[in-house]
């Protein structure tokens, strides 16, 4: 990663926030951005998928949004650095694994189009991130969580990219699935995620767009450090 010539001592109060589509490579980039810099990671995405586990597990109706709302106010949701790895905890639980299921993955559209879910889950954001020294990813970062964020990036790539991306972490998880059953799945989250009627995936009018199709992560990363030097420049 080129980090030559940034002050990382001034990255204190930053916040970077970072949106995309399903599998646009925000998690993996936000991910190593955050560590490269010292940075806190918020990855909203595993607070609706923990919201959609416990809701799984409890029996509770996922069509019946109040029943989902009063949960995700009730849920202890946190973020734990385990051996320089960030891992997802539910009520205590390590669920980093158990929130990336099929059937977790299938339901979670549903439960984060929910206005009360998101409420919950943006208020806790905004609370996680409070202090600046984040990056955060999701699908409402650069325009309802911190809409002030000091760089604000939109990620994106070709459906069959996301598609090949998101078989390859199935696999990882010992989960066999299909390129053509990836892209339906990818293509059906888009859809729910950018034209709900709360909070829909949208580019921020100030967002930078990188399409990652060809990119590796490090040159992903590379054209965000450039940003974020632009703006310690600028300062
Ligand atoms: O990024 P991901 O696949 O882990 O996100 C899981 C789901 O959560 C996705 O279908 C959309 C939703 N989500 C959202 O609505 N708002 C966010 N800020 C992050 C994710």
């Amino acid at each position: 990663m080129n980090k030559q010539d940034l002050d990382t001592s001034q990255l204190g109060s930053i916040v970077i926030a970072i949106d995309g589509p399903a599998a646009s490579g925000k998690t993996t980039t936000a991910k190593n951005l955050a560590s490269a810099l010292g940075l806190t990671y918020i990855d909203t995405g595993a607070m609706y998928r923990s919201v959609t586990l416990h809701a799984l597990r409890r029996g509770i109706d996922v069509d019946d949004a109040d029943a989902v709302a009063d949960a995700a106010r009730q849920i202890d949701i946190a973020f734990k650095n385990i051996g320089g790895e960030n891992h997802t905890m539910l009520n205590g639980e390590d669920v980093s694994l158990d929130i990336r299921t099929p059937e977790v993955t299938r339901h979670v559209s549903k439960i984060a189009a929910y206005k009360d879910v998101r409420l919950a889950m943006v208020t806790h954001q905004i609370e996680l991130g409070g202090r600046g020294g984040v990056v955060a990813e999701g699908r409402d970062t650069t325009t309802v969580v911190f809409p002030d964020a000091d760089i604000k990036v939109f990620l994106t790539a070709t459906v069959e990219e996301r598609a090949k991306r998101r078989q390859m972490d199935m696999e990882a998880l010992g989960i066999e699935t299909s390129l053509q059953q990836q892209i339906e799945d990818i293509n059906r989250r888009d859809s729910a995620d950018s034209t709900r009627e709360h909070s829909p995936l949208r580019k921020a009018h100030d967002a930078v767009e990188i399409d990652t199709t060809n990119l590796s992560i490090d040159e992903q990363i590379d054209r965000i450090v450039d940003l974020v030097r632009d703006k310690l420049s600028n300062q």
